[in-house]
């Protein structure tokens, strides 16, 4: 069974993110010198998956044009002999097939995941939420499909989080399955109030899925916040098959959130072939003057 398919959900308005986002998605804030959903988008292609099919609402068509051909600056750029630069965006629009779908309501993200199973069809596929970026080796998509090739069910990735900090994720509970880093998951559940989980196994924004969590998702009733969670439909799939949480090699950055994004510019700019060296310095030279 490969894996052939990513969900992307980018229907989120954001909120967190005002006054930077009331005209653009908050999945085309840049990080250094492209959106944070490209640098998803490229973990898809380097882990080998074929399609992407973006969960999409109103507002968010600059994703789509991002990702897509753009025939008049090409024209322009031919012009001025920015043969390169032209070439690099033609690539964007080449990285790999991308499909959309509306998700009408913001009822949840199970609604959002569940909004793309015409297209999915009946087959295990992947989900990676734009906020959580990843740093790492070998990306984390691809260590999560290796992983997959092995079980051949439903893997969620987890980080460990301080108890203060665990009424803000998914949480999952669960025992060491025998191989390193994994666990069977025997419960989960989304956003708990403080105290009430001894786990610190976070969810983080990479799944891959059993097309059986469609059925499930057509029938979850609304949970936290109102929503139709996806957690709550994951541990609903417990119950029918085994599930597991792989802690993946490699830093998280939740780029939703104003520290979590600022970190993420600090990270992937110090990495940057062209202006990492330099950036460095200048970061010495500011924490110098602290
Ligand atoms: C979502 C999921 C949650 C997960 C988190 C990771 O929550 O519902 O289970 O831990 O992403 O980023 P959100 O951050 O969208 O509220």
């Amino acid at each position: 069974m490969k894996i052939r398919k990513a969900v992307i959900p980018v229907a989120g308005l954001g909120t967190r993110f005002l006054p930077a986002t009331k005209a653009i998605p908050k999945e085309m804030l840049t990080i250094v010198d492209r959106p944070t959903i490209q640098y998803i988008v490229e973990e898809v292609v380097a882990s080998g998956i074929d399609q992407i099919i973006f969960v999409t609402s109103e507002g968010k068509s600059a994703i789509e044009n991002h990702f897509d051909y753009n025939f008049h600056l090409d024209a322009v750029l031919r012009e001025k002999h920015k043969i390169a630069l032209g070439e690099e965006l033609n690539n964007i629009s080449n990285l790999i097939d991308i499909v959309s779908v509306r998700q009408k309501k913001p009822l949840g993200l199970g609604h959002a995941i569940w909004t793309a199973r015409h297209v999915v069809g009946d087959e295990p596929f992947m989900v990676l939420l734009g906020d959580d970026m990843v740093l790492s080796q070998v990306p984390c998509a691809k260590q999560m499909l290796e992983l997959f090739d092995e079980i051949g069910e439903s893997i969620v990735a987890i980080q460990r989080v301080p108890a203060n900090q665990t009424h803000q994720y998914g949480i999952v509970e669960g025992e060491e399955n025998g191989r390193e880093k994994t666990f069977r998951v025997r419960r989960m559940v989304e956003k708990p109030a403080p105290g009430t989980t001894d786990s610190d196994m976070a969810i983080i924004g990479r799944y891959i899925l059993m097309p059986d969590i469609f059925d499930i998702l057509s029938t979850t009733t609304p949970g936290h916040g109102g929503e139709i969670q996806l957690t709550d439909a994951l541990l609903a799939l417990t119950k029918k098959r085994s599930m597991y949480a792989y802690e993946f090699d490699g830093k998280r950055y939740d780029a939703g959130d104003k520290m979590g994004y600022l970190k993420a510019i600090v990270a992937y700019g110090l990495r940057h072939t062209e202006i990492g060296k330099d950036f460095r310095e200048h970061l010495i030279e500011i924490a110098a003057d602290l």
